[in-house]
């Protein structure tokens, strides 16, 4: 099982700082906060999702309930925030709220449309953009500004962790299809039966024949699907390309961060940076 998480957002904040010849000692504080403010996040998205595993144990909410769950997450954000303060930058706090509006707006907007079998791809990115991308690059910024970037490198390392953070929800969304639970830490089909439509279920709806649609239609709109309705819209979603569609869209978006980073001098963070990119597609 994978217990620990990733730690993708610190390794970001840290590789972006030295990236740009970071000395100071700053990098390693704003680290773990975008951490943190990324596990406050996960501690409220299990409440909202309903989630009972979260990286193979039992997750805090099904663990406590949902008031302990609640304050627990606000205790850790909060935290993070306050200790954000220590930073000589003003402006790491302000982005750090900004985001994480952001990402309450990403997480609101996806409640709202759960179930919404109309949803336009272009809607379903404007979510993961913002729950998801923002966070990423936020952490990718924060590492520039405290590497004394100009205006042109930070903003160029904010657009490298944006499309890094839709390559990875991307590929998050298609395991929740394909993925292989112990790996995962948490179980599968999980999207499906939370009604949340993301894209390998936009393009079944969008791109497959009529009787296929129909039939999806039909299993998405029974009231607690079984698990045997769920392995008949996977089969259905296997057998139409979506995977390989969503896997192309997630190639687009991390070959775009790759891109990015090449504009950057040769170092090892830079190759470490760019390798992450290859990394979020084979997860
Ligand atoms: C996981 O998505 C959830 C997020 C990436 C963002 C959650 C954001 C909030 C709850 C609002 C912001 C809160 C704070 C404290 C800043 P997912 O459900 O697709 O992934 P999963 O399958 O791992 O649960
Ligand atoms: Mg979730």
């Amino acid at each position: 099982f994978q217990t620990n998480g990733k730690r993708i957002r610190p390794a970001l904040l840290l590789l972006c700082s030295k990236l740009l010849g970071y000395k100071g000692k700053e990098h390693i504080l704003m680290s773990t906060l975008v951490e943190a403010i990324h596990t406050a996040s996960l501690i409220h998205d299990d409440i909202i999702d309903n989630s009972k595993i979260r990286r193979g144990k039992e997750s805090i909410h099904a663990r406590w309930g949902p008031n302990i769950t609640v304050l627990l997450g606000d205790y850790l954000y909060i935290k993070a925030l306050g200790l954000s303060l220590q930073s000589k930058h003003r402006q790491i706090i302000q982005i750090l709220t900004s985001i994480s509006a952001r990402m309450v707006e990403g997480e609101l907007t996806e409640y709202y449309l759960s179930g919404n079998l109309e949803l336009a791809e272009k809607d379903y990115l404007d979510i993961i953009n913002k729950k998801t991308a923002s966070l990423f690059s936020a952490s990718c910024r924060i590492g520039g500004i405290l590497g004394k970037a100009s205006k042109k490198e930070e903003n160029y390392l904010a657009e490298y962790g944006a499309n890094l953070g839709m390559s990875f929800q991307i590929i998050d969304d298609l395991l929740d299809f394909t993925g292989d639970e112990k790996t995962l830490g948490k179980p599968i089909l999980c999207d499906l039966s939370e009604g949340r439509i993301t894209l390998p279920l936009i393009y079944t709806l969008n791109n497959d024949g009529r009787e296929n649609k129909k039939r999806v239609i039909e299993l998405l709109k029974q009231k607690n699907q079984d698990r045997e309705s769920l392995e008949e819209i996977l089969k259905i979603v296997k057998s139409n390309g979506a995977l390989d569609y969503t896997h192309k869209k997630a190639e687009e978006f991390s070959h775009k961060s790759r891109e990015i980073i090449s504009q950057f001098p040769k170092s090892a963070q830079q190759e470490a940076l760019s390798l992450l990119s290859e990394f979020i597609l084979k997860r």
